[in-house]
């Protein structure tokens, strides 16, 4: 006997031997009533979970949303009802196209999910660190991952495949090129602000709705590391943003955001020369300037990674009365799609998980069994299992509903052609960056489409043409020169090659 704590099965019985399996004789081969070998091997089996489709290599922590400002004319949430409330908060930060095991410093797009715990249910911010995005028609996004995911046959990444795509769907090159920017590589989850991207809207206790864009500014101020410095990096640690984040929050050293909004009333969305629910466009700063709301603070390292943020499951389908969608279609594709990827990840009870389970609200549907209902839910009175009921089970509340929004009447598949409008903000980031920041644009450029053939060089030039000449020639000649330099030729995607033979 010892004073550790008694090793049990799953069911609770104490367990005689934890290394030496059971068998016929000293020599002889394992019975297989030694259950509990087999139980622990099969439990093994069965350690890893589907990883997410996109998204899958992520760091995450809790933390805290305290209100400092009063939007309560914009909204009736009860997360903003009060200057001073606070609202606990899960996070999860991620790349977009590397596996569940990819290097954390590597060129991409980072995913900035919040899960604010309210007492009106959970409200999931599950957006990116840009504020815009590659394409704006949810039909488009699953071949859009497609070209950042591995080649069929190659089994490799393939840039000719991701500039193909982009250069067929020209709305991309905002987003592209604050991929290729500095902003590409941020040091760390710490060092780069959120965005819920698409317009959403609130709506206040007066019933006006407003359309409204979600903005989370880093107080750590703005990090990114160079390609060159990133891949130093990696070939010393591919962990760098968990160590990073894990080693701030251990040591006291609290990440924080200020949130803001920007706010645009209703009736303003027709008047705009651009689509304000288009996610290839942000909202000008200077028409909609930022209202300041609250602040952000992620102060402590969950207990069990795996639990909390790998079966952490946002949706933007988790909204509270007072805060809404918009017509977004990109948006309203994203209301369906991730609940579906929730029920194949995590399974059918997924909400009912610690991390996903509401904190400040009561839980009270009439969804039953299935796969780990290991929940009661049955409001006190196992006999309101259904809808009406006599037995005082739950009833919704009409003061829930969201104000009714004016649609327009004609269905139809209405194309979002490309036109010059879909430039103008790409110029302007452009015009923005100074000498050094567009030196690095460009050589960000050429080492990411250094393997790419000239026919998709090409079609991408005349793309980056159409917002400004000098873009176009500056990636031109840094790619002609890393074409001079054969040093500088990074690994050909070897499809990628044959192709341009
Ligand atoms: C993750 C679908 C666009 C941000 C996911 C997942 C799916 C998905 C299926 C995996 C969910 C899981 O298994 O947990 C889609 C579809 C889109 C779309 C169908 C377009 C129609 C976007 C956009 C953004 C975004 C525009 C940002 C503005 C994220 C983030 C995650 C994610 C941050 C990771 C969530 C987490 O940390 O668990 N997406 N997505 N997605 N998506 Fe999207």
């Amino acid at each position: 006997m010892t004073d550790k704590p008694r090793l049990t099965t799953t069911a609770g019985a104490p367990y005689a031997s934890n290394d030496t399996s059971k068998t016929a004789g000293p020599r002889g081969p394992v019975l297989l009533e030694d259950y509990q070998l087999i139980e622990k091997l099969a439990h093994q089996n069965r350690e890893r979970i589907p990883e997410r489709v996109v998204h899958a290599k992520g760091w995450g922590a809790a933390g805290t949303f305290t209100v400092t400002h009063d939007i309560t004319k914009y909204s009736c949430a009860k997360i903003f009802s009060q200057v001073g409330k606070q609202t606990e908060v899960l996070s999860r930060w991620s790349t977009v196209a590397g596996e569940s095991g990819a290097a954390d410093t590597e060129r991409d797009v980072r995913g900035f999910s919040l899960k604010f715990y309210t007492e009106d249910g959970n409200w999931d911010m599950v957006g990116n660190n840009t504020p815009i995005f590659f394409v704006r028609d949810a039909y488009k996004f699953p071949d859009f991952i497609r070209t950042q995911k591995r080649h069929p046959k190659t089994n490799l990444r393939s840039p000719e495949a991701m500039f193909d795509f982009w250069a067929a769907q020209p709305e991309s090159v905002h987003q592209v090129t604050i991929l290729m920017s500095d902003r590409g590589i941020p040091t760390n989850p710490m060092h780069m602000n959120g965005y819920g991207s698409h317009t959403f809207s609130l709506w206040n206790k007066d019933g006006e709705r407003f359309w409204v864009k979600f903005h989370f500014k880093t107080q750590q101020g703005h990090k990114h590391y160079t390609n060159q410095e990133a891949e130093a990096l990696i070939g010393k640690t591919r962990e760098a943003y968990q160590e990073d984040l894990y080693n701030a929050i251990e040591e006291g050293r609290f990440p924080k955001w200020t949130m803001y909004i920007q706010v645009m009333p209703e009736e303003d969305a027709d008047k705009q020369d651009y689509n304000p629910f288009d996610l290839t466009k942000v909202w000008p700063h200077g028409d909609y300037p930022l209202i300041e709301v609250g602040e952000l603070e992620m102060n402590r390292n969950v207990e069990n990674y795996f639990q909390m943020i790998e079966n952490a499951a946002y949706s933007p389908s988790n909204v509270v009365p007072g805060i809404g969608f918009s017509p977004d279609r990109m948006l309203q594709a994203r209301v369906w799609s991730y609940a579906d990827a929730h029920r194949y990840r995590l399974g059918t009870h997924y909400e009912a998980l610690p991390a996903n389970a509401p904190r400040a609200a009561q839980v009270n549907h009439y969804h039953k069994d299935g796969a780990m209902r290991f929940f009661t839910n049955d409001f006190g009175n196992p006999d309101a299992y259904y809808e009406p009921n006599q037995y005082g089970g739950p009833v919704a509340d009409a003061t829930a509903a969201e104000p009714p929004l004016k649609i327009d009447p004609e269905a139809y598949r209405y194309p979002q052609e490309v036109s010059d409008i879909d430039f103008v903000q790409p110029r302007k980031l452009f015009e923005m960056f100074d000498a050094d920041q567009k030196a690095r644009l460009f050589a960000n450029y050429a080492a990411a489409m250094g393997p790419c053939s000239k026919e998709v060089k090409e079609r991408w030039y005349a793309v980056l043409e159409r917002v400004h000449p000098d873009y176009a020639r500056g990636v031109r000649e840094a790619n002609e020169r890393m074409d001079s330099d054969v040093n500088a030729v990074p690994v050909t995607d070897k499809t990628a090659t044959e192709a341009a033979e």
